[in-house]
């Protein structure tokens, strides 16, 4: 798998897989984890690859898919914490509300390792660890892409103003990547030397499906069919929803609309070498080794970073013919 890259601080809460455990060996450990659901076809890689990374491991995985909710994700664990799994592992839909169950498997003496998004909590020793992606900077990646290509290619507004108008298809509403994303995209915009010559005319949420994606750009374009020059959509699946969207209002997206989304799909790449979408910034979901290499780091109790992100990389229209056989998602 690509890997790892960026360590922030060390954590030492490893201590408490310690207290009970030395140098266990991954047919011991049962590992229990809590999946968002299915939402996208990212989210269907990453569970393929937990799973995958499991049985490579000998892990006795528990696996719970949440159906998009958190309170299934926190039911989910408390009956890890009752089962009595070796740790837990979690993808945290939205980045609040986790503490009090957090507190619970602290007090059950079992560690928590996050995957993918981050969360936030009163006390940080709550969690052991995150293994993950970096959603700031995946949204700076995205401005940055933009910018460039409408100067390489000299892109004017296409209602003749004197403004570029980007229209934001935004994920769930209270993820920690949700944010990320979008705090990266606006501050590199708001940084930017060609600030003035960008607008955001409208953002809303799509939840990161493709349906939703749609319908939101859908009524984006009944209301600004002539406006819009950019669409950002914040996954790859509401950016393929988009574009059936865009077509179905008779225009030709790529062309008339420059479409950058994140994750790095082979739904993605096809759009892209069929020229209906521009860019995509990548969202790695192949986390599945480095979960359960770090859990097991943990339960032997070895000190581990607190933050650990996975390699990303930017693909564009240009080179997806090129890269789409090298694709592993
Ligand atoms: O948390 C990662 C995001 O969640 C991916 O960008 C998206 O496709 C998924 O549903």
């Amino acid at each position: 798998m690509k890997l790892v890259k960026a360590v922030l601080a060390v954590s030492i809460g490893a201590a408490i897989a310690a207290q009970s455990m030395s140098a266990v060996q991954a047919k011991d450990l049962t590992i229990g984890f809590s999946q968002i659901g299915a939402e996208s076809e990212w989210r269907i890689a990453n569970t393929n690859d937990v799973k995958a990374a499991a049985a490579k491991n000998n892990i006795n995985l528990k696996f719970s898919d949440a159906q998009q909710k958190q309170e299934n994700q926190i039911k989910a664990i408390r009956t890890f914490i009752a089962q009595k799994v070796d740790l837990i592992g979690f993808v945290p839909i939205v980045a609040t509300g986790w503490d009090n169950i957090l507190r619970e498997a602290k007090r059950a003496k079992i560690p928590v390792l996050i995957m993918d998004r981050d969360l936030t909590v009163s006390d940080p020793s709550l969690y052991i660890a995150k293994i993950g992606t970096d959603s700031y900077t995946e949204g700076r990646k995205v401005f940055d892409w933009l910018d460039d290509y409408i100067h390489k290619n000299n892109v004017k507004p296409r209602n003749g103003g004197d403004k570029i108008n980007i229209v934001i298809l935004e994920g769930t509403v209270g993820a920690s990547v949700t944010t990320g994303r979008g705090n990266g995209f606006n501050d590199a915009l708001k940084e930017s030397p060609n600030k003035d010559m960008y607008k955001i005319l409208a953002s809303q949420t799509g939840d990161f499906t493709y349906q939703k994606g749609q319908e939101v750009m859908e009524s984006f374009l009944m209301s600004n069919r002539n406006d819009i020059d950019v669409l950002f959509a914040m996954n790859d699946d509401m950016a393929l929803g988009a574009i059936q969207a865009i077509e179905a209002a008779g225009l030709v997206p790529a062309k008339d609309i420059i479409i950058v989304s994140v994750d790095g799909v082979k739904g993605i790449f096809q759009a892209m070498m069929e020229g209906k979408a521009n860019a995509t910034v990548e969202c790695n979901p192949l986390q599945g080794e480095l979960f359960f290499e770090t859990a097991k780091k943990i339960l032997n109790g070895e000190a581990v970073p607190k933050s650990v992100f996975v390699e990303e990389g930017v693909f564009s229209a240009e080179t997806a013919k090129e890269v789409f056989p090298t694709r592993k998602y």
